[in-house]
């Protein structure tokens, strides 16, 4: 038994030399999105901490095992969708990622184990409804000026 728990204890010690990647990257700022004021508030508020440089980590985000999730999740966050560089996107991309914005804020995001963490980070019906209205909005003034 006392073996048992100083290896556990030893392992959990070990995985603290772990490191992992934590940044958050300088960036220009004329290359962020600009959110209409209404929208502005819920994105940064649910969907900041995983999809931008603006990251604010937690300070468990500091503790292995925490910290790999954590890490992982804003590494995976930031490459599928980061609203920090949104303007070196190109138009395609933009037109994919704001689709992609319509169907994740009413499927999947933010992510169920996140709002666990930060239950002020979940969105009401409304705001996603909200959210989605705007999204569709670009999506289809995207879709007419193509067809033209
Ligand atoms: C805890 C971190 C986290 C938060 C918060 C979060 N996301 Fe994500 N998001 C991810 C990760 C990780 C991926 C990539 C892997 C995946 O699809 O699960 C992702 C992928 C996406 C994608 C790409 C397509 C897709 O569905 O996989 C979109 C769009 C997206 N998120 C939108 C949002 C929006 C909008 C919000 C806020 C309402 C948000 N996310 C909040 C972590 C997060």
């Amino acid at each position: 038994m006392k073996i048992t728990l100083f290896t556990l204890l030893a392992i959990f010690v070990i995985m603290q030399f772990i490191l992992v990647e934590k940044t958050n990257p300088q960036y220009d700022k004329s290359k962020e999105f600009v959110f209409p004021s209404h929208i502005e508030p819920m994105i940064k508020s649910a969907c900041y901490d995983c999809h931008s440089y603006d990251t604010v980590w937690p300070w468990y985000s500091a503790i292995a095992p925490m910290s790999y999730s954590i890490s992982k999740n804003v590494n995976h966050g930031r490459d599928a969708l980061n609203f920090s560089i949104w303007e070196e996107y190109d138009d395609e991309k933009k037109h994919k990622k704001m689709k992609e914005i319509f169907r994740a804020v009413y499927a999947s995001m933010p992510l169920d184990d996140y709002i666990r963490f930060h239950p002020e980070a979940d969105l009401t019906k409304e705001q996603r409804a909200e959210i989605r209205t705007w999204a569709k909005e670009i999506i289809d003034a995207k879709e007419a000026s193509a067809s033209k």
